[in-house]
């Protein structure tokens, strides 16, 4: 169970890095916060692309910072953008591989919370690496 504090920490840090979405077709800038069981925060922004399927989400470009830097196992996600909106499909897939207990929060701008579950119940059912174990 993550604390209030951890919490809000996660939120804020989401929201300061909205101002760093590089979003110039959707308009729509999003912020991910990522606690890692060690203890760090990765933060991530959308990053757009004049060429439109080339861009990637907030919440991946903050899980995969935290790969590239030897992370692993995550504790929290929190997701901020102005009005809620909730992680895409691909986005609850790539957490989906690192586990499915990772606490998920997404809020809106002004900080208030509008869903927090785990992975589990963003994508119930979700292909495992160990499917592939045949
Ligand atoms: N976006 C995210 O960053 N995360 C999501 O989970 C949903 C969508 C971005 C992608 C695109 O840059 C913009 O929001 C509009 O879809």
């Amino acid at each position: 169970m993550l604390s209030d504090e951890v919490r809000q920490m996660l939120i804020q840090t989401a929201q300061a890095a909205r101002k760093w979405a590089y979003a110039p077709y959707s308009g729509y800038a999003v912020g991910a916060a990522l606690l890692t069981t060690s203890g760090r925060v990765y933060d991530g922004v959308n990053v757009e692309n004049a060429a439109y399927p080339t861009g990637t989400c907030a919440e991946r470009v903050a899980v995969f910072k935290a790969i590239s830097e030897g992370e692993r196992e995550f504790e929290a996600i929190a997701v901020v953008t102005v009005n809620g909106g909730s992680p895409c499909g691909s986005c609850r897939q790539v957490l989906a591989e690192f586990g499915l207990e990772t606490s998920v929060i997404v809020a809106d701008e002004e900080g208030r919370i509008v869903l927090e579950t785990d992975v589990a119940g963003l994508l119930p059912g979700a292909f495992r690496p160990t499917d592939l174990k045949v």
